[in-house]
């Protein structure tokens, strides 16, 4: 048995894929091939998901079949909306997130021995529905009625539609088709290492993609997309930037949306966000987000870089997120919501590329507890409990 344990797995290769590539030490993400330098700016999410589940971008016939289906797979079980209508209107957004995902399943046929149909037609399924769900909720919990999907818009222009019930402004639509690109897939991060250990058991995709969920939920991942939101919101102003960080990194605590694992440069994904959010907040005039955030990252760098002189951390995809849906009227509390329907275009890749060629992931662990020993029957043990 090893004794060397690598924690976090940091630095432990644990599989393959052909799906994406990050190249930490350049700063460069990869989907099959293509640079997201080139796909942000340039492919829409739609034809995101076609690359990642077919395996190759859509000629014009396969992208409207696909947006066809998307279309059609996006309302919502009858009974799953009446659920989000009992929820506690203070529930947190991913709790009825990840319940509402795990509910797709009731309603998807199972076979004899319960098992669900985990197939490409599946994914576009949770694909197409978890914006309705998140929109729903978002409605419901303002005690508005949800405003069921269009099969006509994009998925990003059906999501903020859903939300208002108006058609969004070209420049809205297109930056939400961006941050969905940017989101669609990261290599084996936390979400999709769960997403194919859960497959790897021959568990479904909606198990699998529920496990995926409530992994992003960390604030370590997806959940500092709404943290950064929150820091945003308390620093208030890009004058009293720094002597937030300061204070923040006084108290030991860490600065949300800076940071990552893999990156050693600033991760690639934040270049456009934080364009993006410059963009959008001229479109909607005088909004404070981005001029807030942007000062935040200077800060957060100039004092970590005088703490930890050598030890450079740069703004993460969470960063700049926060005033791009800030501007895009997108509560906090939703950010990471949001994430997921971006992500989940990976996440079910990887179910599928695991389900392909599957072996169970099951990893060791060095034991550190006591020598094996004797049963101690109860007369016979300490008032404690410890064997004596
Ligand atoms: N603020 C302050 N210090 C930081 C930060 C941060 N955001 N990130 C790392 N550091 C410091 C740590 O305190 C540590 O210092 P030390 O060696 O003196 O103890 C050093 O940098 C290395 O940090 P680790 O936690 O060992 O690095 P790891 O690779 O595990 O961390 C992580 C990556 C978890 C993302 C970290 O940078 C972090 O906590 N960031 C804030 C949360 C965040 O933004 N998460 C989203 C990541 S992107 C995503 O998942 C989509």
């Amino acid at each position: 048995m090893p004794t060397v344990v690598d924690r976090g797995l940091e630095g432990v290769v644990v599989g393959s894929t052909q799906l994406s590539n990050v190249e930490g030490t350049i700063g460069r993400l990869t989907y099959r091939g293509y640079d997201i330098d080139d796909l942000a700016p340039n492919a829409t999410f739609e034809e995101i998901v076609h690359l990642l589940l077919y395996g190759h971008l859509p000629n014009r016939h396969e992208l409207e079949s696909l947006k066809r289906e998307l279309g059609a797979r996006r309302a919502l079980p009858e009974p799953l909306i009446n659920a989000m209508q009992s929820v506690p209107k203070t529930a947190w957004p991913m709790d009825v997130l990840r319940t509402i995902v795990s509910g797709l399943g009731l309603f998807s046929p199972v076979n004899a021995h319960g098992e669900h149909l985990s197939d490409v037609h599946t994914a576009i399924d949770l694909i197409a529905k978890m914006p309705t769900i998140l929109a729903g909720w978002d409605r419901i919990r303002r005690d508005l009625e949800p405003v069921a999907p269009r099969t006509d818009l994009s998925q990003a222009g059906n999501f903020l539609y859903m939300r208002t019930g108006k058609v969004p402004h070209a420049i809205e639509e297109d930056a939400l088709d961006t941050y969905l690109v940017l989101l669609a897939d990261h290599s084996f991060n936390a979400s999709t290492f769960a997403a194919r250990v859960v497959a790897s058991t021959r568990a479904d995709i909606y198990a699998s993609i529920t496990a995926a969920l409530a992994t992003l939920q960390g604030d370590l991942h997806g959940g500092a997309a709404s943290a950064a939101y929150r820091t945003v919101t308390e620093v208030k102003t890009p004058e009293n930037a720094e002597r937030y960080v300061r204070d923040i990194l006084d108290r030991g605590q860490r600065i949300m949306g800076m940071g990552h694992r893999e990156y050693k440069v600033r991760d690639p994904r934040a270049r456009h966000l934080e364009a993006m959010a410059k963009e959008l907040s001229e479109h909607v005039g005088g909004s404070p987000w981005y001029e807030t955030a942007h000062a935040l990252e200077e800060a957060s760098r100039k004092v970590l870089q005088e703490r930890k002189p050598g030890n450079t951390i740069y703004a993460n995809v969470d960063f700049y997120t926060a005033p791009v849906l800030a501007d895009l009227g997108v509560p906090g509390d939703e950010f990471t919501c949001l994430f997921a329907c971006g992500r989940v275009a990976g996440w079910t890749a990887h179910v599928l590329e695991q389900l392909a060629d599957n072996r169970l992931i099951r990893p060791q662990a060095t034991y550190e507890g006591p020598p094996a020993g004797p049963y101690v029957p109860i007369d016979k043990r300490a008032t404690n409990g410890v064997r004596a």
